[in-house]
């Protein structure tokens, strides 16, 4: 599906971006991956040619809108083409609003969840055109619903799905497509891990269970790949929470008590 196509991912070192950019590696598509920590982007990138793509590292940060502009001149430079950009960096929060100590924690959202794409996406647009390729937003379920303790993450990830909404309207007639991906929570990955806690610093290791809903990295590959190859528009895995989405617009006083006996249930677990 995906042999010698030109990919872009950030946020690429670790979690979802690290098992996107091996799944695709083993259908022979040539990456230029981004993330901050060189040396865990360069595993990745060993462990992409390991199973057969091409792959190259960019050690750059999405709130910095030169580290976009060089993502694209780089594979640019190696491949000469552009025909995706999946937006996946990201970063979480797990704190009551009225607890967070240091507000800096919500332009820090913003910036990685909504700019950190924003910033990635402007200088790819042109060559996306060209190529008739396909923007990839890794959003949430939290970009359609709310959800206590993460009022930040909610907003960054709603603005990045408002971003989509408009964009996929403005590039239909130059053949872009537009994928958001609205996920619930993945196994294997470090988000918690890097999570603000209310005192504004990373949560660490946590003893917290992941809800039984959770789904692993492998799974969550494949549905991505094959929204991308289908080029749908949006996703929301696993595909039962679709329902949720629907009680939001139909009754969402119903949503809210469920989410909200969910996340006071991962609160106490
Ligand atoms: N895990 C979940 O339950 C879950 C649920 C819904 C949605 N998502 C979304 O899935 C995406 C991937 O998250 P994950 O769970 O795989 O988390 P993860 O394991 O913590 O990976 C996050 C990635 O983002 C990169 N990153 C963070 N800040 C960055 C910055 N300023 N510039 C460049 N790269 C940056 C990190 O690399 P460096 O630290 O090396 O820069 C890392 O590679 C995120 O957008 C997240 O919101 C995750």
């Amino acid at each position: 599906m995906f042999a010698d196509r030109s990919i872009l991912i950030t946020g690429a070192s670790a979690g979802l971006g690290a098992a996107l950019a091996q799944a695709l590696a083993a259908q022979g598509a040539r990456l230029t991956l981004m993330a901050r920590r060189a040396d865990r982007l360069q595993e990745v990138v060993e462990a992409c040619q390991e199973v057969g793509g091409k792959a190259q590292a960019v050690v750059g940060d999405v709130t910095q809108p030169e580290d976009g502009v060089r993502l694209t001149q780089v594979a640019l430079e190696a491949y000469g083409a552009i025909d995706g950009l999946i937006a996946n960096a990201g970063l979480s929060m797990w704190a009551r609003f009225d607890e967070v100590e240091d507000v800096s924690v919500f332009r820090r959202l913003m910036e990685v969840n909504y700019l950190g794409a924003v910033h990635c996406l402007h200088p790819a647009m042109p060559h996306l055109k060209k190529s008739r390729g396909m923007f990839v937003a890794i959003s949430s379920i939290q970009g359609r619903i709310g959800v206590p303790h993460h009022t930040g993450y909610v907003a960054s990830k709603h603005a990045l799905q408002g971003l989509c909404d408009a964009l996929r309207m403005e590039v239909a007639d130059d053949g872009v497509a537009v994928l958001s991906v609205l996920l619930h929570w993945l196994r294997g990955t470090e988000l918690r891990e890097h999570a603000f806690g209310a005192d504004g610093e990373a949560m660490g290791t946590s003893r917290r269970k992941h809800s039984s809903e959770s789904i692993g990295l492998d799974e969550a590959c494949v549905q991505i790949l094959g929204a991308m190859d289908r080029r749908e528009r949006e996703i929301v895995l696993p595909w039962k929470l679709k329902a949720l989405l629907g009680v939001n617009v139909l009754r969402p006083q119903w949503a809210e008590a469920l989410v909200r006996r969910a996340v006071g249930k991962q609160s106490r677990d």
